[in-house]
């Protein structure tokens, strides 16, 4: 029975392995979430059953249940060189002509191009098949131990799968996040209250290195192994060429970057710089150039390295886009949960698209190091091509600059202390009655996807604040008439108009307020969850942290922040207010079909495109939400549908040649008809 039982486990392991690598590295799912859950949670009973045969490398042991203290340093046993780069197409042409120099014989040279990620580079080790560390780069000689979080990423097998480079050995590759998890990460966290990454570089290397494992195991994290490093009694491995080297590693089960191209001579290689420049934009993740790498390993022992780089390879490093500006002042935002956040406003300039007229400058230290000061002159730059930032200062040694940035230690809307929580990199106001964070949570409360009040927007909201009208949720809804009139520019058919989308909005629904509430960590999504889990305000509140916890896509943070929420009587007493009032504290009559609708979307991945006639994309994702599906914002295999509008653009075509079906907006509308809340 135990013998059996050990059996089943192994077996158990194999099977989900090779079902990690179907989805993660080959794209080719071929389980559904709950055929894999049950599998995964079958495998856990019988580990907890049988401790003693506990495996660090079982599929089990993807999320680090350890929390480090720090990070244990790892000194590389063949030091994590960087690379040269070419800045232009001469530069490039330069770099060839010292290979072919140094190669000496007029033989063509073949060069493999290779993206260049824009991640953290990471080092894999692997001694009998099993991986036994994962460190950062770090400064290339010495990196950190960062192993339980690099085993959370799917695509990292935790065993390989042929034994092709036998005993000890290393591989190395960059660790990133693809732009849509990026922006759903900050959605996430901006929801949340939390301050949002600045880029997809560095949402990565934080979710890399957070002493909580745990949490890096919610963070969508990608791998791309781009090369081979200390390999034990190395005898060239067998490899002649990088692009065996590269096929091998495929062959074992890691993830190699589809985009890899075998060029011969140099004007290939210029040819796939040019087509990049442009490409690079359509891929679903940050690269910042391309690598030129020679082809075969004996070149590679007779071009050598130096101390930095190897002469065998260069980075062609693409151009950002960027524009010279002036920073006319620097100003602090105050957020709904009291971050308070440095911004500069800039003289309106075009960058990439659109004119740009403010940039984020994150926080007091990002300042600090770049010294931007009110009236520099700046370069600005998209980062990721999403948000602007600053990228440095022009010193041109003309006029006097205005005095160095400091950051106010009073609110500047509210005037109490600010105080920056030790360890953070962010300054708060802690005033919870801030006017600043007062309007914020309403303007999230009134907004679209929290409870929809059309005609409350961010003026109207200023001047209820400012008058004393409304402070908590609740004054909303006892507002009349005559206190709309009273404010500036409110004529008495838009108080009229108000009032009624105020009283609309008690009947919003539970997700709805759940999300308006602003909770920490409660996103939208979550909201939808914990409505259609449990159906009333009261059953949450009355739910300890394991119960919360043990919903599907809830976890430890969000459960303890509600227990935490609900643990304060203000809070109850508003909650209590607003029932009163008539807002709905439950999924709402038609919506509580809900958790009895058929769930035809479970488990599937939906894309939009083109303009739905009658849902904003925001209703769209939620119904789908609703009926058990997931929207994502970029095709690929992965992909179930992709839903279409009228204009659907490039989208339409890519669905067809990945075989993904279309589905129109009629044929979606017959399936859910019944899921909007009409
Ligand atoms: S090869 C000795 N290939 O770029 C060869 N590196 O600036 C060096 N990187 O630390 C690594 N994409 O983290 C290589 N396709 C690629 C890469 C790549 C990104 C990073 C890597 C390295 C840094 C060097």
């Amino acid at each position: 029975m135990v013998d059996q039982d050990k059996q089943i486990i192994e077996q158990l392991r194999d099977e989900i392995r090779h079902h990690d690598h179907l989805y993660y590295v080959e794209d080719k799912p071929e389980l559904n979430d709950s055929e894999y859950d049950a599998l995964m949670r079958r495998l856990k009973e019988l580990e907890a059953l049988h401790p003693q045969w506990a495996v660090s490398d079982s599929p089990s042991q993807r999320v680090g249940g350890m929390r480090a203290e720090k990070f244990a340093p790892i000194v590389h046993k063949t030091p994590m060189l960087s690379l040269d780069n070419a800045f232009s197409v001469e530069e490039l042409r330069d770099f060839h002509n010292r290979v072919v120099k140094t190669l000496g014989d007029d033989k063509p040279i073949e060069y493999i191009v290779e993206l260049k990620f824009d991640g953290l580079g990471v080092s894999l080790t692997y001694e009998n098949g099993t991986l036994i560390q994962g460190a950062t780069r770090g400064d290339g000689k010495v990196g950190e131990n960062i192993t339980a979080n690099i085993k959370t990423i799917g695509s990292v097998p935790l065993k390989v799968r042929t034994e092709d480079f036998p005993g000890y050995f290393e591989v190395r590759g960059e660790v990133l996040m693809n732009r849509d998890g990026f922006e759903a990460l900050n959605r996430m966290r901006e929801e949340a209250g939390e301050a949002p990454f600045a880029n997809p570089r560095n949402a990565a290397a934080g979710s890399l290195r957070l002493l909580d494992a745990g949490i890096t195991a919610t963070r969508p994290l990608e791998i791309f192994i781009y090369s081979l490093g200390y390999v034990a009694e190395h005898k060239g491995a067998g490899f002649a060429t990088h692009e065996e080297t590269l096929q091998a590693l495929k062959r074992m089960g890691f993830r190699v970057n589809e985009h890899c191209f075998l060029c011969q001579g140099i004007e290939e290689v210029v040819a796939k710089v040019e087509e990049w420049q442009t490409k690079k934009s359509d891929l679903e993740y940050d690269v910042d150039g391309l690598v030129v790498k020679v082809n075969s390993i004996a070149s590679h022992k007779k071009l050598g390295a130096t101390s930095k780089y190897p002469r065998w390879a260069t980075a062609f490093k693409f151009t950002a886009e960027q524009a010279e500006t002036r920073a006319l002042e620097i100003i602090c935002q105050v957020g709904r949960t009291g971050a308070v956040t440095p911004v500069a406003i800039l003289e309106p300039v075009f960058l990439s698209g659109s004119t740009v007229s403010r940039a984020t400058l994150h926080n007091e230290d990002e300042i600090r190091r770049k010294d931007i000061r009110a009236g520099d002159r700046v370069v600005i730059e998209k980062a990721g091509e999403i948000i602007p930032k600053v990228v440095r200062v022009i010193l041109n040694g003309e006029g006097e600059r205005g005095p160095a940035f400091q950051m106010p230690t009073q609110c500047p809307e509210c005037d109490s202390s600010l105080v920056r929580p030790e360890g953070e990199v962010v300054w708060r106001c802690l005033n919870f009655s801030c006017p600043a964070q007062v309007k914020e949570r309403l303007c999230h409360f009134a907004s679209r996807n929290a409870m929809d009040i059309d005609h409350l927007g961010p003026a109207i909201i200023d001047q209820l604040v400012e008058t004393g009208k409304a402070r908590r949720f609740s004054d909303l809804y006892i507002l009349t008439r005559e206190d709309l009139i009273s404010l500036e520019r409110m004529a008495e058919k838009s108080a009229n108009n108000l009032l009624a989308s105020i009283a609309k909005s008690k009947q919003a629904g539970l997700a709805r307020l759940l999300f308006g509430l602003g909770i920490r960590h409660v996103g939208q999504r979550a909201a939808v969850v914990l409505a259609q889990t449990f159906q009333t305000m009261e059953r949450i509140r009355q739910e300890s942290v394991e119960g919360l916890e043990s919903v599907m896509e809830i976890g430890p943070i969000i459960a303890r922040s509600l227990r935490a929420y609900f643990a304060d009587e203000a809070n109850i007493r508003e909650i209590e207010t607003l029932s009163r009032c008539g807002v709905e504290l439950s999924v709402l009559q038609s919506a509580s079909t809900e958790g009895a609708l058929e769930r035809v979307l479970e488990g599937k991945q939906l894309v939009l495109t083109g303009t739905l006639k009658n849902f904003t994309r925001n209703e769209a994702k939620e119904i789908i939400s609703a009926l058990g599906g997931r929207v994502t914002s970029s095709l690929s295999q992965k992909t179930d549908y992709l839903l279409t509008g009228t204009d659907p653009g490039s989208k339409l075509n890519k669905a067809k040649e990945l075989g993904v079906k279309i589905l129109e907006e009629e044929e979606f509308q017959k399936w859910t008809g019944q899921a909007r809340d009409e």
